[in-house]
């Protein structure tokens, strides 16, 4: 009988811990299964396009602790709806049936997805297709739905609170008002944890529109009672009570178009306008997507990348791994496709924030 084989992508944004994973799915085949491993490159691009590497023991040595993906990434492709250049416009082609002629071709016995939303959706829709697919949830965002974590998180938090320390110190020096935008897409994950995390006198989140009025309360009220600094965490998903989502660029051929940005800056230049004092804007962008996974993300990628193996040994196919308190579990991948999970206003860490202080500008 010829060894099994299987294959893995990694797509959507680079987040810290996809090295992490992939290590973990290659050395499981290998060591555990004695499967065949193939790495496609470019996410589903390097699917559609038959690009793609044997993946040995040599090759996925040395990588856990390294950011980014190996493999190569991409949030602008779908084998549903590939973009193409016809007669210089740009038009969206089905190359699915490629890709699963591909799969046919190569032997695969399934096909590893590691990515967001957007990639399970894909990943979902192939499995449909006749290619068995396992996902494995990863974002920054922390917004899947059918986990309770994805790996990159933790490593954003980190790298946010870290960025906030720093800019406590200027804040405090100078008696200003620092403003911290962050990432989390239209989740406030990111937010509330880096803002709780980093002392944040005020956090903005999606999942709580605010009034700025309030915002320029709390920053004058500590101002008088002698805390001549503020510091203000941003969710670029944030928005004023009544007021819409700030738009950076639309990115045409990505699962979601929108990339968000902007609205750390409006909010310092109207706490500048109002109260009067000094302030600054920080956006930390994609610093938040780099460098080394934490020990948490590292240990969390390594259970995750090592269960869909076993999920493909076991033949579950159509599931994504999730995190479910401690345990490493899985769930139906139509369970976490298109969905998103916002922040519940009910949520205790909400409560803990306020319990010390901090206003949520509502
Ligand atoms: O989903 C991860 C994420 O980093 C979001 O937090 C952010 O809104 C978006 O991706 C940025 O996308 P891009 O890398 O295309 O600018």
């Amino acid at each position: 009988m010829s060894k099994r084989r299987i294959g893995v992508l990694t797509g959507g944004g680079d987040c810290p811990g996809l090295n992490a994973v992939i290590r973990a799915v290659a050395k499981t085949a290998m060591n555990e299964c004695g499967m065949e491993v193939v790495g496609f490159k470019d996410g589903f691009t390097g699917l559609i396009e038959g690009r793609f590497q044997r993946l040995a023991n040599k090759d996925v040595s040395g990588i856990l602790t390294l950011g980014g993906t190996i493999l190569g990434t991409t949030n602008r492709d779908d084998p549903f709806k590939h973009p193409e250049t016809r007669k210089g416009k740009l038009v969206f082609r089905d190359r699915s049936a490629r890709c699963v002629a591909l799969c046919r071709k190569l032997r695969l016995d399934a096909l590893v997805c590691i990515g967001g939303d957007g990639t399970m959706s894909i990943a979902q829709k192939l499995n449909e297709k006749g290619i068995p697919v396992v996902g494995v949830p990863k974002t920054i965002d922390n917004d899947l739905v059918g986990t309770d974590i994805t790996f990159g998180f933790d490593s954003a938090v980190t790298t946010a609170a870290e960025a906030i320390d720093k800019l406590h110190t200027t804040a405090m020096s100078h008696h200003r008002v620092m403003v911290i935008e962050v990432m989390g897409r239209y989740a406030g994950w990111l937010g509330l944890h880096a803002g709780i995390a980093g002392g944040g006198d005020v956090i903005l989140i999606p999942e709580i529109p605010f009034d700025i009025q309030k915002v320029c309360e709390r920053v004058k009220d500590r101002n008088r009672r002698g805390k001549r600094f503020s510091i203000v965490v941003v969710a670029e998903g944030a928005k004023p009570k009544g007021g819409v989502l700030v738009v950076k660029k639309v990115v045409e051929g990505s699962h979601d178009k929108l990339r968000l940005g902007g609205i750390g800056q409006q909010v310092g230049d109207e706490i500048e306008r109002r109260t009067g004092l000094e302030t600054r804007v920080t956006v930390l962008g994609h610093l938040q997507r780099g460098g080394t996974p934490t020990a948490f993300d590292r240990i969390l990628a390594t259970r995750f990348g090592s269960e869909a193996v076993k999920l493909i040994a076991r033949e579950e196919f159509g599931r994504m791994v999730s995190l479910r308190g401690q345990d490493v579990a899985s769930v139906p991948l139509s369970e976490a496709a298109g969905k998103q999970r916002l922040v519940p206003p009910d949520s205790p860490l909400i409560a803990v924030a306020r319990s010390v202080g901090t206003c949520f500008g509502d």
